[in-house]
C-alpha cells in the first residue's frame, strides 16, 4: 500500500509518500517561517495564500522524490483539522480534486492523531499503552494512547500552548520567529537557575498546563531588565532565555511522568514541534532512566508538522475501512475523543 499524505493545517505546506511497511519514500516540507518572521507569529491570511502557491509543487516534489506515479497510489490522506480554516481548506480541496480526478480513495486525518502516531514512523517504537505529550505551537496535551485510535486526554493547556509561549517570549526578547529554536540556542549559553520564574502546577494532581502566568512574569522581568543597567550587568539575555526554558521543561516533565506513573505505563513519548528541544529530550531521557521507563521521540522532521505522520495515520484509518466523502469539510476544532476506535489494532 502506498499513501500520499498532505498537511496544510498551519504554516507549513507538507506532503509525503509512505508505504504500508512504514517506509517514508519522501517527505517534503515548505516552511513559511520567512514569510511570518516580521510579524512574530503566523498571519492566517498570508498562510493560506502561500499554501495555494505551494501545494502543487510540494506534492509534485514528494511524488518525484518517492519515484511513484499517480497510478501507484492506494490512497490520499489529508489533514481536515484542527487548524487554521483557510489553511486546512487549501489542502483538503486540492486532495479532494486529486482523489476525484485520479480515482484514488481519500481519507481525512485528525492532525493531533498524526502527531500521536508520528512515533510509529521510527524504527524503535513503544508498545501500547503509553503516554504521549504533544507540544507544539497550537497544542499542549497529555494522552493515554491505549491503541491506535483510542486516546484519552489526561490533561491540556488552559491557555497558551508551550510552543506559543516560546514564540511570545522570543518576541518579547526581540529574537524573531519561531521562538523555540532561537530560545534553545540562546539558552545553551545561559544559566537556567538565574531567575526563579513561576512553575504553574495548578491544583494538586492536575495534569493540565498553564503558561500565561510564566509569560507575564518573563515579560514583566524583561521590561525591568531593559531599563536597568545594574540588572543587565548581572543577568544576561541568555540567562532569561535559559530560566524561561527551564521553567517550561520542569512543568512538562513533571506532568508527563506524573501521568505515566498514574496510568502505570512503561513508556513515554514526546511529539510536536517543541519536542525538537534537546534540553527537553535530555530531561525526559534522564527522568525515564531513573524510573526504569523507556522514552521515545520522533526525529525533528517528524516532530514539526509533516505529511509523513498524516500518511501513516491515514493508512491506519484506511485499513480500518474509513473513507472521506467528496463533501467532507474542515474542522477548526476536532477533539481526538471524537475519533472512531480502530478495529483489530
Ligand atoms: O508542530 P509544529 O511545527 O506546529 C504546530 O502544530 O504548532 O510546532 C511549532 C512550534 C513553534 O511554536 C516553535 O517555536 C516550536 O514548535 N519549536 C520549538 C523548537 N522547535 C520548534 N520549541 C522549543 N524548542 C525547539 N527546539
Ligand atoms: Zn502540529
Amino acid at each position: 500500500m502506498i499513501i500520499l499524505g498532505i498537511d496544510t493545517s498551519c504554516d507549513d505546506t507538507s506532503a509525503a509518500v509512505v508505504t504500508s511497511d512504514r517506509r517514508v519514500l519522501s517527505s517534503v516540507i515548505n516552511s513559511q517561517i520567512r514569510l511570518h518572521h516580521p510579524y512574530g507569529g503566523v498571519v492566517p491570511e498570508l498562510a493560506s495564500r502561500e499554501h495555494v502557491r505551494n501545494i502543487v509543487p510540494v506534492v509534485q516534489k514528494a511524488m518525484d522524490t518517492a519515484g511513484v506515479s499517480w497510478t501507484d497510489l492506494d490512497g490520499i490522506a489529508v489533514t481536515v483539522g484542527p487548524g487554521l480554516i483557510g489553511s486546512l481548506l487549501v489542502g483538503l480541496h486540492y486532495a479532494r480534486g486529486l482523489a476525484w480526478a485520479r480515482g484514488i480513495p481519500l481519507v481525512g486525518v485528525n492532525h493531533l492523531e498524526g502527531h500521536i502516531l508520528s512515533i510509529l514512523l521510527e524504527d524503535e517504537t513503544p508498545s501500547f499503552p503509553f503516554v504521549t505529550l504533544t507540544v507544539s505551537g497550537g497544542h499542549t496535551s497529555l494522552y493515554l494512547v491505549e491503541r491506535p485510535g483510542v486516546y484519552r486526554v489526561l490533561g491540556q493547556t488552559l491557555d497558551d500552548a508551550a510552543g506559543e509561549a516560546f514564540d511570545k517570549i522570543a518576541k518579547i526578547l526581540g529574537l524573531g520567529y519561531p521562538g523555540g529554536p532561537i530560545i534553545e540556542s540562546l539558552a545553551a549559553s545561559g544559566r537556567g537557575d538565574r531567575i526563579a520564574f513561576p512553575r504553574a502546577m495548578l491544583s494538586p494532581g492536575s495534569l493540565d498546563f498553564s503558561f500565561s502566568g510564566l509569560k507575564t512574569a518573563v515579560s514583566l522581568y524583561t521590561q525591568r531588565w531593559n531599563q536597568s543597567p545594574e540588572e543587565q550587568a548581572n543577568v544576561q539575555r541568555e540567562d532569561i532565555a535559559a530560566s524561561f526554558q527551564e521553567a517550561v521543561i520542569d512543568v512538562l516533565a513533571a506532568k508527563l511522568f506524573q501521568a505515566a506513573e498514574e496510568h502505570r505505563v512503561d513508556a513515554v513519548v514526546a511529539a510536536g514541534g517543541v519536542a525538537c528541544n534537546r534540553a527537553l529530550r535530555e530531561r525526559i531521557r534522564k527522568e525515564a532512566e531513573s524510573r526504569g521507563m523507556q522514552a521515545f521521540w520522533p526525529r525533528p522532521g517528524y516532530c514539526t508538522d509533516n505529511g509523513a505522520m498524516i500518511a501513516e495515520a491515514g493508512r491506519l484509518r484506511m485499513r480500518n475501512g474509513e473513507r472521506a466523502d467528496l463533501d467532507t469539510d474542515v474542522r477548526s476544532r476536532y477533539p481526538v475523543e471524537d475519533l472512531q476506535p480502530m478495529a483489530g489494532s
